[in-house]
């Protein structure tokens, strides 16, 4: 059915930039004592193994989380720092081996009053879950479900607290996700509209894709809602063309996070951390951030 595993992907520059916002994001929500409810739409597998042969193949982590990671930690952002001590803490070892997704990520942040409730519709995937998650002893209640997730987070908004976080980050790999991401992110805001939606979109050279931060901005301004969108782009996103003809791609070039109701905080977490990402991670002179945002 699908092709697409995140495990090919772990650690790349796309996930240092969400896993940057989603932490900054979560860091800010458990200050508060009432229970959080938080909904990954697409979680993957939850945690990867950097050494393996899934993650050899690609070797994305080698531009994205090995730079940062390399670091000096004293001269790096706080929300960089923050993400460097999470990922550190799931390396016992000098050894950078094992880079945690998203679910592993907020596990390490919620509370026993908390909910996390984790949608992955690929079987191996669904399966690689539940166990890093049995493994991981989170203090709060874990659900993890292996359905589609854009339609079955609808049964868990609004969360009986009133108070949520929603990571929407699907492959794409279909091209219907593009418009079932902002079918989404209407409906939730229709049935709850104060909590805090993150939605992660690649920057590539298709329309549907550039469209998304503009439909995102429309739906959270219509609704009269804070965002906030920050872009990551390491490399050109021209084809290249090889000595012996054959066009080489040049992989994905950038990605972008979109964030309805986002903590007030986070722009002045992301605001020091974009610029030390494009100068970590930046493989040629089209490496760029941007960093906007409007209040509700
Ligand atoms: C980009 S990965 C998720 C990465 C993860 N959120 C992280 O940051 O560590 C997307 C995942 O969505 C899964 N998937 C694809 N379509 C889905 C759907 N309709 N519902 C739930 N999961 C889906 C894929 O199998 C893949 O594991």
């Amino acid at each position: 059915m699908f092709s697409y595993r995140h495990a090919f992907h772990a650690g790349n520059h796309a996930d240092v930039l969400k896993h940057t916002t989603l932490l900054a994001i979560a860091q800010y929500l458990v200050q508060k004592d009432t229970a959080l409810s938080v909904i990954d739409t697409h979680a993957g597998a939850g945690l990867y193994r950097l050494d393996g042969d899934f993650a050899n193949t690609s070797g994305e982590a080698q531009h994205g989380i090995v730079p940062i990671m390399a670091a000096d930690p004293a001269k790096l952002a706080p929300a960089l720092q923050s993400y460097v001590e999470l990922v550190r803490s799931f390396n016992p070892g000098a050894q950078l081996r094992n880079y945690p997704g998203s679910p592993a990520l907020l596990a390490g942040l919620l509370r026993p009053q908390d909910r996390l409730r984790l949608f992955e519709l690929l079987p191996q995937d669904a399966r690689s879950l539940q166990g890093n998650m049995a493994q991981l002893e989170v203090p709060c209640p874990v659900q993890v479900l292996m359905e589609d997730g854009f339609a079955g987070v609808k049964r868990f908004v609004p969360p009986p607290s009133r108070r949520g976080l929603l990571l929407c980050d699907p492959s794409y790999e279909m091209k219907s996700d593009y418009a079932k991401v902002a079918a989404l992110m209407e409906d939730c805001l229709l049935r709850f509209a104060t909590g805090c939606y993150a939605v992660w979109y690649p920057i590539i050279a298709r329309q549907q894709a550039h469209d998304v931060p503009r439909r995102l901005k429309t739906l959270a301004t219509k609704a009269g809602k804070g965002w906030l969108h920050a872009t990551l782009t390491v490399k050109s996103s021209k084809l290249h063309t090889l000595p012996d003809g054959q066009v080489q791609r040049p992989g994905l070039p950038g990605s972008g996070m979109f964030i309805i109701n986002p903590p007030f905080a986070l722009r002045a977490a992301l605001e020091p951390a974009l610029p030390q990402m494009v100068q970590l991670l930046g493989q040629d002179k089209h490496a760029a951030f941007t960093l906007e945002s409007a209040g509700g």
